[in-house]
């Protein structure tokens, strides 16, 4: 006879009318042996039930004997009959807690060695240990629903796309360099001495050829590799979903995308997001929140208080502003009382991003308290307070330099009083479309303008004139999708007529055979009929840590790297042995001993 495994999924248990039989299967939970009775949680995918072995409610003495070498994550198949709990034995934490099943059969399927940490949410360990025993880390509920949401959003979009006519290509793993600015992983090629593959940052070139092949909608859940420097919301590779269209303009290609992510979050959360979406402008975003990926679920703007203090007598003020410098300000809500103590830290966060100090204006019912008292009038400083919108109970914090410096130092203290104050409302979703990105910008080191986006990025059409006069005020046709203080995606309307390329890579100090070296096969495709085109890719894994609300990439990733590149759970990278270098044609400059550990 075939086992049978399961009749019911554990969860569903839940749902059965009393008494109903029932074989269910997964891991103990956990144990408890009252001597004559014994309780185990069983769990499986959809949740957990209470079994009880119970021989004065029908559990025969050869299941007792067996359930007695349970222990926990040893795998289990067992029958039994659901019944009601007393009332003051319901658990209402879990949605089995109301009923148990009363066991009639075990099978124990397989043994288990003791965990090194409990399968649990909220479990307190090194983060390290749950890599390196990622199978059993991804046991967790709290990881399964991750891959569930993560698993659901990617459907709803592929549905979304599907039924908006976009086609789902793949494109190569093993390719050239795309211009996206990253250094390239590499991959050494067996049959072409000396010659390299690169993994690609992403299928920017591709995409574009798809469309000179008349494709018109695109997308790719594609796989992406940066060898970048990593941070909590980067992975050396990461999974976009990357989408390209033709004959489609900007402002309705960001319509459509916002209907998608409005049918992710309605489909997968629960959560309605009205739209359109708030639009602003790259500058502004800069100049009041210090960012180009503003969190927007809170205040706390930048304010500029130069025209303010430019009468003052005060010298540090003065002389930023003679040197084409700024002076802002930002009021720290219930502040007013901070002791030295806790300005000195705040001092100490901004010094990190490049400011001398910090004035302040604390305003203590009707009084002023500044530490920059004597070089202003009691009115000049007023004038502050109102500009900044401070009231009774805020400190004003004051920054002076130059404009990038000011920017950049209060957007982080902007986001440091927000977390350290809990302005954060949780459970908010607030996107923003940043737009009128610089399409260029100067590279003191190379002496040259650089291409903020990639090189292919349209211009703004009323700008460009400016491309001879003054290439860095030209805007790009270019967006960034910011959700929460990430960047969600990023994207552009892409040149598709010859006459702007050549100007851009002319702008961009590149030769025609520059040109023709790195972009080659993209520069032959655009002269076969090319249509208007653009597109977008979205980071998946941000998206869901987003939605998921977790705390890195890494807990939205079935199997990631640690923030210095490496996999625990496979120990890579690793050394290889001699003859896979011969056979590559490589020899290598460090010495093995140099080399990290690896599982040769
Ligand atoms: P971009 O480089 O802006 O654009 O990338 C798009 C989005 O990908 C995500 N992302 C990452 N996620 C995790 N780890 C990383 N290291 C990482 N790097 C990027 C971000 C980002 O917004 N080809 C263009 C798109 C286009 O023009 O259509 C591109 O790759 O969420």
């Amino acid at each position: 006879m075939t086992q049978q495994y399961r009749t019911h999924a554990v969860a569903e248990t839940a749902h059965v009318e009393e008494n109903t039989t029932v074989t269910l299967s997964g891991w103990v939970q956990r144990r408890r042996d009252l001597g004559s009775l014994m309780f185990v949680d069983l769990r499986d995918r959809s949740g957990i039930v209470q079994l009880v072995f119970d021989p004065e409610r029908g559990t025969p003495d050869d299941v007792m004997q067996r359930a007695d070498q349970l222990r926990n994550e040893y795998v289990i198949t067992v029958g039994g009959q659901v019944v009601r709990r007393d009332p003051g034995a319901v658990n209402p934490k879990i949605a089995t807690g109301h009923i148990e099943v009363v066991v009639s059969t075990l099978t124990i399927l397989n043994a288990a060695k003791t965990p090194p940490f409990y399968i649990q949410d909220n479990i307190d360990v090194d983060e390290s240990l749950r890599l390196k025993y990622r199978y059993l880390d991804l046991r967790r509920p709290v990881m399964q629903n991750m891959l569930m949401v993560r698993h659901k959003a990617v459907k709803v979009f592929r549905d979304f796309l599907d039924k908006h006519g976009f086609i789902e290509v793949e494109t190569p793993m093993l390719t050239r360099s795309t211009p996206e600015g990253a250094r390239d992983y590499l991959v050494p090629s067996r049959v072409h001495p000396g010659e390299f593959y690169a993994l690609p940052q992403s299928p920017q070139l591709f995409k574009q050829l798809l469309m000179v092949s008349g494709l018109e909608r695109y997308f790719q859940f594609a796989r992406c590799f940066r060898d970048e420097d990593l941070r909590a919301d980067r992975q050396p590779e990461f999974t976009q979903l990357d989408i390209e269209q033709s004959f489609i303009p900007l402002d309705e290609f960001q319509a459509m995308m916002e209907e998608m992510m409005q049918t992710a979050f309605r489909e997968v959360l629960g959560v309605e997001i009205p739209a359109p979406f708030q639009r602003m402008p790259y500058r502004e975003a800069m100049e009041t929140y210090g960012s180009d990926k503003p969190d927007l679920r809170f205040g706390l703007p930048l304010v500029d208080i130069s025209e303010y203090v430019r009468d003052a007598d005060f010298r540090v003020f003065r002389e930023v502003l003679d040197n084409g410098g700024v002076v802002k300000a930002i009021s720290a809500p219930g502040c007013a009382k901070y002791s030295r103590k806790q300005t000195d830290e705040l001092v100490k966060f901004v010094q990190a991003y490049g400011l001398k100090g910090l004035a302040t204006i604390a305003v203590q019912g009707e009084e002023l308290k500044s530490s920059i008292a004597k070089f202003f009038s009691e009115d000049q400083l007023r004038a502050v307070v109102a500009a900044v919108g401070a009231a009774d109970g805020d400190l004003v914090l004051i920054a002076a330099a130059d404009r990038p410096t000011v920017n950049q130092a209060l957007g982080a203290l902007r986001q440091h009083l927000a977390r350290t104050l809990n302005l954060i409302p949780e459970g908010q979703f607030k996107f923003v479309w940043i737009t009128d990105f610089p399409l260029l910008s100067y590279d003191e080191e190379q002496g040259r303008y650089v291409a903020e986006h990639h090189p292919f990025t349209m211009p703004n059409l009323e700008d460009l004139p400016l491309l001879d006069t003054d290439p860095g005020a030209v805007r790009a046709q270019a967006y960034d999708l910011v959700l929460n203080g990430f960047e969600l995606g990023g994207g552009s309307m892409r040149i598709y007529q010859r006459e702007i390329q050549e100007k851009m890579f002319s702008v961009l100090g590149f030769t025609k055979e520059q040109a023709y070296q790195q972009f080659g096969f993209l520069l032959d495709a655009f002269e076969y009929g090319t249509p208007p085109h653009g597109g977008i890719a979205f980071g998946i894994d941000r998206l869901i840590m987003i939605m998921g609300n977790a705390k890195s990439l890494r807990d939205c990733i079935a199997f990631p790297k640690t923030s210095s590149g490496t996999d625990l759970l496979t120990d890579a990278p690793s050394t290889v042995t001699e003859a896979q270098l011969e056979t590559l044609h490589l020899e290598l400059r460090t010495s093995a001993s140099h080399a990290p550990v690896g599982s040769n």
